[in-house]
Parts: C-alpha cells; structure tokens; sequence
C-alpha cells in the first residue's frame, strides 16, 4: 500500500454513521484509492463513474476469487465471506455464459404480475402483524421478511424457509464475525431446496433452472440460487428500507412524490443514485501487474466497485437529475444485475403497500445506523410511529386489509 494516511475504513460506527465521508476521502485520492474493508484488510476501491465502467469492462481482470492471496493462503476473515461465497457473479468465460444464460432464459419465465400479487399479500399479511400495536421496525419486521417471502416463493423453497433464509443473508451480507454461519444455514436451505425438486418439479425458479438445457450440476444450481439470494433478497430489502426511511425523513423527497411531481418509480429510482443498496461489490483481481489511473495494482489485491460512491461522483453524467440512469446501481458489463425488472416490482409492490395501509406513518422513533460492513447499504432499522388498527378502523373501517 503506497498511501501515507490511514487508509479509510469502510467498516465499523463511523463507517456506519458517514459513508459519505470516507467515500469522499478515498474520491479525493483518485478514481482508485486504498481503502481498508476490514480490520487489516486492504483493498483498491473504484470511486470514479469513468473508472468504474472501465473496470467493468477491462479483460486484464478478473470475478475469480482464486486470484486473492487470502483465498490462496487460506486466511479470509470471516467477515469477509461475502466476497468469496460460490455463484455466477465469480465466474469467467464460457462457464459465466452458460449460466448467465440458464439464468437470464429461467428469469424470462417468471411471470412479473403473479410475483406482484403475491407481494401484495404477503405484505398484507406482515402489515396485518404489527397493525394494531402501532409502532414497527420496518426493515426488520416488513422489507427483509417481504423479500424473503418472495424468493423463497420465486425459488421453491420448503415452507418456513423465509425466516431461516433472511436471516442468513443477513449474516452474510452484514460483514458479521459469523458470516461463515450465514453462508452454511443458506447453503444448506437451498441444497434442500435443488433437492426436493428434482424429486418433484413444480413452476418455480429452481425446477426451471434444473430443467434448463445447460444441463446443471447440483452444486452449479445451488451456486445459482446463492448468487439469487445473496445478490438478491438483501439489495431489494436495502432498496425497499432505503425509500421508505427517505420517505419518512427527508421531508423535500416525501413532498415531491406526495404533491405528485415524481412517481414512486422515479423516487425509487432516485434512492439507486443517492443510498445505492449493493455500495461496494463487484470485485475484481488483476491478472497481471497493472496500472490504472495512476494506481499500480499489484496481483492478489482485491479491487472493488463502490457502487454508491460512482452515484455520487461529481463527474457522473447527468448527476441531480432523479430521472437520470446512468447510475450503477445494478453494475454494468457482464455481470451486471440480470433482474432490474423483478426487483423493481417486488420493492415497488412492497413500498405500495406500506405507504397505503400505514398512511399517516411518522419519522422513526429512533436513530437509524446503516447496516454493517462495506457491502450492503441500508438503515439497519426503520422505526415507525403510525395510529393502531383499532382506532383507525372506528375512523374508516375497511380502509386496512
Ligand atoms: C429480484 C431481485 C434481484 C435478483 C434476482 C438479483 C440477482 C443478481 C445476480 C444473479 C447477479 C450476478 C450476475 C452475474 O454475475 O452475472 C447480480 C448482480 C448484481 N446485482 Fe442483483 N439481483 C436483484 C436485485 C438487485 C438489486 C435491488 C440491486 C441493487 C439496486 C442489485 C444489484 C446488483 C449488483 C450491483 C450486481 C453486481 C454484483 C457484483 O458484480 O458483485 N440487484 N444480481
């Protein structure tokens, strides 16, 4: 590491509290700076718009974690297990194409308007919760749970999976001590899952992939599922979290879709650019010694994309505008996201239905941290405030549920 400063963190409170301020130290070092990820691991982090998709799209790097000297010396810290778990995002070549394509032709498959209905109810069902009490975590008890009902659905997952399958995401994906643990419950859900329905096909995500001409092993069909769910389940609930604590607390982007001067769509959209939910993911490994803008890279160091730095770059075209797409919110290149459209009308089903049933929600009864660790960006709570069930029954009765 050339850098005389500490390098900043992109881990632990002040992390939690001002990503803003370590993004805009490592923006001041260059497109390309030395970040640490965790404690006593450094990483180049990809700051710049420009940079960004260069990176994106440059073949002297490569998705294989096998490049990593913590991988090759056996030494990932545990929290770290995000970046190395099995699945499509890793792969390379021929062998990413054709499961790219299995993946993209299975998506293809899944009808939007059923996974919309059944969010609806489903969100019903985990307002119908908490309505009467008056107050609810709205990340913990409705965006993580409505997320996973949904996946688990989309894929075949036995029943009661939801609750075991969020909370290993959770793990996984909040840089904990136990990631590890995270990646093991996960795995083990979803080989049960490729399991029971190569016993017994249904119409789900899963028996279309298993049936898919790629002709899948069983290992490649849970390394697919993982790449669904971990690049999955936690990015939405973040996205869905992110727009409703914005909703609830900032009050210039609350007016502007109440008065009617954005639809949800765009202030969703909006949230892509400011709280990007996958902030710094998209790793990348030289394949050989390296310069880039300035920056030498040396082999066996990982380099990331900070997703949610690129959306706040000075430089990125058409910045400000809340129409403008040019974010990279769902990565670009080859291995960007391939389920922009599922994702939007799961999240956009989901803040539907919270906005309309909890209609005079109130700014969170507490002070929000985002959710730990480099890789996910979101409120780790969003406490609300919003009148009972009961009483709003007497007021209007069947407006809820
Ligand atoms: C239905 C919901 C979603 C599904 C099924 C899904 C699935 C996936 C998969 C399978 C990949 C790996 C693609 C590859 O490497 O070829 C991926 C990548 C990615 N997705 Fe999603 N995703 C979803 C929602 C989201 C959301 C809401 C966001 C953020 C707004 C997001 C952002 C990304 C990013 C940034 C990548 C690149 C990650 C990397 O290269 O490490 N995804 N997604």
């Amino acid at each position: 590491m050339s850098t005389h400063h500490p390098a900043p963190r992109l881990f632990g409170d002040d992390f939690r509290e001002r990503p803003q301020d370590a993004y805009d130290r490592l923006r001041a070092a260059g497109p390309v700076a030395w970040a640490e990820i965790t404690e006593g691991v450094h990483a180049l982090v990809v700051t710049g718009w420009t940079a960004a998709r260069a990176l994106l799209a440059d073949p002297d790097f490569t998705r294989d974690p096998g490049h990593w000297n913590a991988v090759a010396e056996n030494r990932i810290p545990a929290e770290l297990a995000f970046m190395v778990v099995p699945g499509v995002q890793h792969a390379e070549g021929r062998v990413h194409e054709r499961l790219r394509r299995a993946l993209e032709e299975c998506l293809a498959g899944i009808d939007v308007h059923e996974i919309r209905a059944r969010v609806h109810r489903d969100s019903r069902t985990l307002i119908h919760r908490f309505a009467a009490r008056g107050h609810a975590d709205l990340m913990r008890e409705y965006a993580e749970p409505v997320v996973a009902l949904a996946f688990t659905e989309l894929l075949g997952c036995p029943p009661g999976t939801a609750d075991p399958l969020s909370s290993a995401v959770h793990t996984l994906t909040s840089a904990a001590p136990d990631a590890t643990l995270g990646w093991t419950d996960l795995a083990g859900i979803l080989r049960d899952t490729v399991a029971a329905k190569r016993r017994a096909p249904g119409t789900d995500l899963t028996s279309f992939l298993l049936a898919h001409p790629a002709a899948l092993s069983d290992q490649e069909a849970v390394g697919l599922l993982a790449s669904l769910i971990v690049l999955g389940v936690a990015p939405t609930a973040a996205w869905i979290g992110s727009t409703l604590h914005a909703l609830l607390t900032e009050p210039a982007y609350a007016s502007r879709l109440v008065g009617g001067a954005v639809t949800l769509r765009t202030a969703m959209n909006e949230t892509l650019s400011l709280r990007c939910p996958v902030a710094n993911s998209s790793v990348h490994y030289a394949r050989r010694p390296k310069t880039v803008y300035g920056v030498r890279v040396p082999l066996g160091v990982p380099v990331l994309v900070s997703h949610a730095a690129t959306g706040l770059d000075p430089g990125r075209p058409g910045r400000g505008d809340a129409l403008d797409r040019s974010h990279l919110a769902w990565s670009a290149g080859m291995h960007r996201c391939p389920a922009p459209g599922l994702a939007t009308s799961i999240a956009e089903a989901a803040i539907e239905n919270a906005v309309d049933a909890l209609w005079d929600l109130s700014a969170p009864v507490s002070t929000v941290a985002a959710k730990p660790g480099p890789f996910m960006h979101c409120p780790a709570h969003v406490g609300v405030l919003f009148s009972p069930l009961q009483e709003r029954e007497r007021n209007t009765p069947g407006e809820l549920l």
